[in-house]
């Protein structure tokens, strides 16, 4: 497995609370990791990007504190520096991220939480600007459970003066992840993977070395792919324990997954049975994984209902599927999956990273060959997804670079 993607982004931000040169190793070679190093690069970091898999940042000279439109449209968590910025630089000028393919997406809580520590927020011309001399110390409470939002605050909570508890905050494995690579660099960082994260603030944290934990979606999909491929994959380099809902969901399908040494095995059976998801915050299944189990689901023996509670509208995957012979019928934020016999290759076009995800799954098993277009959507997340697959047995090829 390659590094997170989602754990990348936030550790590559949090380079912007210190001064000097961090390196973090296990990087992914990604749209959306190359579109954070741009937007760093912008603001004036050095970025080194030698050798593979190892990324550097020199934040010694900081010059600009704005992350334009262009950038932020393109990745939504390009929003990530505004906690790192005003906490060190005391100012931040953020484009507000509009809609996207996966919903509407708001930033409201990260405001909320910066302004409850001290920072004036003020909305003009599509940005956020984010001033405050130094930040200090609050008691925030999530409306809603938010990734971004709760390593947008812990960050800045970190060089903020006194003490920060986050309620009801984000338990991902990734939240956790980002707070190991702060207490490295000299935060005071308590309770990550709970909901109660207590942060006591310090006036300076230090640059450091770290290597990013394996992607669990990128597992995922993978386990995904050899369980409606009726193969036997085994996955190298993954955390089984960031899976568990996701292996719950396979077994239930009618795969089996189990422990095998230091990785996972899948192993696909002849009938894929119909199976009911829900989408939740960490520990429960992930909005990340549910494009790709629709996917599974339309070729299970009965009828599955999918929901997804995070992302209303991330069903762009559904039209797609359905060229290529699925039975789903939406109704709002719910698929109901009826499973067919066979799914037929067709030309489709990716909308998301997971729906892009999605479509190359159902197009193992369909019959003749799928074409698949924008796949930089796929690349946004996924490091060389078709080699991984071939290497694995697909016929499965990169027809545009
Ligand atoms: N929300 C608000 N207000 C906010 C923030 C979020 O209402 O201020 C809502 C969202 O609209 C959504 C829910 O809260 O309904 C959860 O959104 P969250 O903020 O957790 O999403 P995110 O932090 O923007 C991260 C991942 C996504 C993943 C979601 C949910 C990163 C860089 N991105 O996004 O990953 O789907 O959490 O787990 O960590 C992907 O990798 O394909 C991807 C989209």
């Amino acid at each position: 497995m390659s590094g997170a993607k989602n754990a990348a982004l936030p550790i590559l931000a949090s380079s912007l609370l210190a001064e000097g040169k961090s390196i973090y190793r296990n990087v992914p070679a990604l749209g959306d990791v190359r579109t954070m190093g741009r937007l760093l690069a912008r603001l004036g970091a050095e970025i080194g990007e030698k050798p593979a898999g190892t990324m550097t940042v020199d934040t010694a000279r900081i010059t600009e504190l704005e992350a334009p439109y262009e950038l932020v449209k393109t990745m939504r968590a390009s929003v990530l520096v505004l906690g790192p910025l005003c906490a060190r630089h005391g100012r931040a000028r953020v484009s507000l991220p509009g809609g996207c393919a996966i919903g509407a997406r708001p930033i409201d809580q990260h405001l909320k939480g910066l302004a409850a520590m001290g920072a004036r927020i003020e909305l003009e011309h599509g940005y956020v600007n984010a001033r405050a001399r130094r930040l200090r110390g609050a008691t925030i409470v999530f409306d809603v459970v938010t990734v971004t939002g709760t390593e947008n605050l812990m960050m800045a909570a970190a060089l903020a003066k006194g003490r920060t508890a986050l309620e009801n905050a984000a338990r991902e494995p990734e939240v956790e992840e980002l707070a190991r690579v702060l207490n490295k660099m000299g935060a005071k960082i308590r309770g990550a993977g709970t909901s109660l994260i207590t942060i006591d603030g310090v006036d300076e944290l230090h640059p450091i070395e770290h290597s990013v934990i394996p992607d669990r979606i990128e597992a995922g999909t993978l386990l995904v792919a050899g369980a409606i491929t009726r193969g036997n994959v085994l996955l190298r380099d993954c955390l089984p324990e960031h899976l568990d809902a996701i292996i719950a969901k396979l077994r239930a399908a009618g795969a089996e997954v189990a422990a095998d040494g230091d990785g996972i095995r899948v192993r696909g059976k002849a009938d894929l049975k119909p199976t009911d998801i829900s989408t939740q915050p960490f520990p429960g299944f992930p909005t990340d994984m549910q494009a790709q189990m629709v996917a599974v689901c339309s070729v299970a023996d009965g009828a599955s209902v999918i929901t997804d509670t995070i992302y209303l509208d991330r069903f762009t995957h559904v039209p797609e599927l359905r060229r290529l012979g699925a039975d789903i019928q939406l109704e709002r934020n719910t698929a109901i999956v009826k499973g067919v016999d066979r799914l037929q290759g067709a030309p489709v076009m990716a909308t998301d990273i997971r729906a892009s995800a999605a479509l190359v799954i159902a197009a193992l098993v369909a019959e003749g060959e799928t074409c698949i277009s924008r796949i930089y959507h796929l690349d946004r997340g996924y490091e060389h997804l078709e080699q991984k697959l071939a290497a694995l047995g697909a016929r499965i090829e990169r027809t545009s670079p």
